[in-house]
């Protein structure tokens, strides 16, 4: 595992395919002064995801990626990983799984954030699988990414309570509120 030991911040992508919101909001936690990572590089497979608008705002590198050819992409996703010299990979609503090669490159160093309290409701849907299961809690983990999918080691949780009349909208907005709380506070105590 990495340690932040000094003024060297650990440099730092995050992968996305869509809103960015969790990008967002770990660009401006990176620019706090007690922040252990400086975000170098965002790295989309969606050349239309909104969040890669945060690239050009905050200038910051941003490289889109077609996966259709995986094996080809991740080969290339390296050499640009390396040439920008990234120390640790944050997932951020990043909706491609990852080879076993890729991620044994990168291993300990891809942290994921996931929308439900794993190891309950890996992979998709996770709030309209709460709501049909009636459950009175769900919330957030931000976890280590290994070889399976929503498996990784659990760095934190935060458990979130589901109302009578909640939607998968209204469900899912305020626990993206404790995403943007969560995966900081986790960054923060691997690396902090
Ligand atoms: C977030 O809720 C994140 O937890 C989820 O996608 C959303 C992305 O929002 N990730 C996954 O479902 C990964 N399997 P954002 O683009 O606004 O950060």
């Amino acid at each position: 595992m990495i340690k932040y030991t000094g003024p060297k911040k650990i440099k730092t992508a995050v992968f996305i395919s869509g809103t960015g919101s969790n990008l967002k909001n770990l660009i401006k936690f990176s620019k706090k002064k007690n922040s252990p990572i400086t975000i170098d590089l965002i790295i989309s497979n969606n050349s239309k995801a909104k969040g890669l608008s945060y690239g050009k705002f905050f200038k910051i590198k941003k490289k889109v990626f077609n996966f259709k050819n995986k094996i080809l992409i991740e080969k290339e996703m390296l050499s640009v990983l390396y040439k920008y010299k990234i120390e640790l990979i944050c997932l951020a609503g990043f909706m491609k799984i990852l080879s076993k090669s890729f991620i044994r490159k990168f291993k300990g160093k891809i942290l994921n954030i996931h929308p439900s309290l794993l190891p309950k409701y890996k992979g998709l849907n996770t709030h309209a699988r709460a709501l049909n299961k009636k459950d009175k809690f769900s919330g957030c983990t931000v976890h280590l990414v290994n070889s399976k999918l929503d498996s990784g080691k659990i760095i934190l949780q935060k458990k979130v309570k589901i109302y009578k009349n909640d939607s998968v909208e209204t469900l899912s907005k305020r626990i993206l509120k404790q995403e943007h709380k969560l995966y900081p506070a986790a960054i923060k105590k691997l690396f902090g």
